[in-house]
């Protein structure tokens, strides 16, 4: 058998499953040692990730093929009809060869005993394309529009109600909302502010000067591995999502009476908000402490904050044993990160709703702490890449009541950015913005 494209797309589809690996991990590292290149290394990533985002609106397909529950087949051969699924439904492959090649697989993988069984499945799937099936398997839009629109968009139903949440809408913009995460985000940079200006960063990558970002830049989808551009190597530059550039700036914006040289990033792994911040600090003779509770993450700012005035420590954020008083506090809370769906292909289908509560409890200790270690007067930016209102608003709503700290109008620390609704919190949006879903909330002590 010599089919590497739909062999590495199914080893990865199995790591994903069984190890909770993250497919844009593993497939690019398989990629490699396999030496798959070309059009056989496209069409595994076309497949693995294809399938990846697609999985719970591919098990609903397959379950109106298969006579037993699909907890009942061997996740193996789960596996693999999964992989011949996506592509009867959502590629060009004929369906001659999108079957033959996943029996292929089949049999390779666990013997002649199921082919006939692998080889039934798909020829049933095979009789309806893609909107043929939705008809059947999905709610009708005028009953039920969320549902309707979470499966026709291959999203579990929580999250979908997450965005309608967010956005307040179930129709046209969720629906530009839940496409967006199937769109390959653009590769945005940070130029180094003291190194480089966003301009000569455009002229030197080829990019184009970001919309919104004084320090940004966006680079052409697909232009290659951010790994051989020189202005990253030399340390001009960093990979950062231009939502994540605009949150740790907002941090900076609002006016602060008296000192402004002593700034806290509370949750920094892994760093790329810190250099950003740490290089700001660094051209006005000010110093950042970072803390980081994962020492291998707390390494990692290390290096991305390398030679600026960062001090790194691996402490809990909740209880870091630092003296305080500082002048700005930067939580970017661990989150659910809803908010980047489009970089992890299974991330949609992995999440729970019930990871949310320990995330809110954590999330609120953490904006806790922020608020004891800032002097009066000093701001602290609670930020998380997530639109999810428990773990956006419903986190700051409940500690600046119980703290009676002041909320800031976010939107003013965004200038130039549109579309940011009626405050005072700002939430960017993929479809509208070009950014992660990131969230953003000021407070003064
Ligand atoms: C959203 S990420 C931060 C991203 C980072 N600010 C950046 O821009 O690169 C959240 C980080 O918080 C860390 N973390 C989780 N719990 C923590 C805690 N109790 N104290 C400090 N850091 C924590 C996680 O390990 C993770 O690296």
């Amino acid at each position: 058998m010599d089919d590497p494209a739909r062999r590495a797309a199914l080893d990865t589809l199995r790591a994903v499953r069984a190890d909770d690996a993250y497919a844009n991990l593993v497939l690019p590292k398989l990629l490699r040692e396999r030496r798959v290149t070309g059009r056989d290394a496209a069409l595994a990533t076309e497949l693995a990730y294809g399938t990846a985002r697609a999985l719970g609106l591919i098990d609903e397909i397959l379950a109106a093929c298969v006579d037993r529950p699909l907890t009942k087949v061997e996740p193996v051969l789960l596996d693999a009809l999964r992989l011949g699924a996506y592509q009867l439904l959502r590629t060009r492959i004929p369906a001659h060869a999108a079957v033959a090649s996943t029996v292929d697989l089949v049999r390779h993988d666990l013997g002649p005993r199921v082919t006939g069984f692998a080889n039934a499945v798909l020829r049933k799937v095979s009789e309806l394309d893609e909107a043929g099936w939705l008809d059947r398997v999905a709610p009708d839009p005028a009953e039920d529009p969320l549902g309707s629109l979470a499966i026709r968009t291959a999203h579990p139903r929580w999250i979908a109600r997450a965005f309608a949440d967010a956005l307040g809408s179930t129709g046209d913009e969720l629906a530009a909302a839940l496409r967006a995460d199937d769109d390959r985000p653009a590769v945005h940079l940070t130029a180094r502010p003291g190194e480089v200006s966003a301009d000569e960063l455009a002229a030197m990558t080829g990019g184009d000067v970001a919309p919104y970002s004084p320090y940004g830049v966006r680079l052409e989808a697909g232009a290659g591995d951010p790994g051989d551009i020189e202005a990253i190597r030399e340390r001009l530059a960093h990979v950062q999502d231009e939502g994540s550039q605009l949150c740790a700036l907002a941090l900076t914006r609002p006016e602060v009476d008296g000192t402004d040289s002593r700034w806290l990033d509370l949750c920094a792994g892994p760093g790329g908000k810190a250099a950003l911040l740490g290089a700001l600090a660094a051209t006005d003779g000010g110093t950042l402490d970072a803390i980081e509770q994962a020492p291998h993450r707390a390494r990692l700012v290390e290096q991305s904050t390398a030679g600026l005035p960062v001090t790194v420590h691996v402490a809990d954020g909740r209880d870091p044993d630092l003296p305080g008083g500082y002048d700005r506090v930067l939580v970017d809370a661990p989150c659910t990160g809803l908010g980047a769906l489009r970089r992890r292909p299974e991330a949609r289908w992995r999440r729970r709703p019930e990871d949310v509560g320990d995330l809110t409890r954590l999330q609120r200790e953490l904006l806790t702490s922020a608020l004891s270690l800032v002097r009066p007067g000093g701001v602290v930016a609670y930020v998380v890449c997530s639109p999810h209102l428990p773990e956006t608003e419903g986190v700051v709503a409940d500690v600046v009541r119980k703290t009676g700290v002041t909320l800031l109008d976010a939107r003013e620390a965004f200038p130039g950015v549109p579309d940011l609704g009626e405050g005072p919190y700002v939430q960017l949006w993929p479809h509208r913005h070009g950014t992660d879903a990131m969230f953003c909330a000021l407070l003064r002590r």
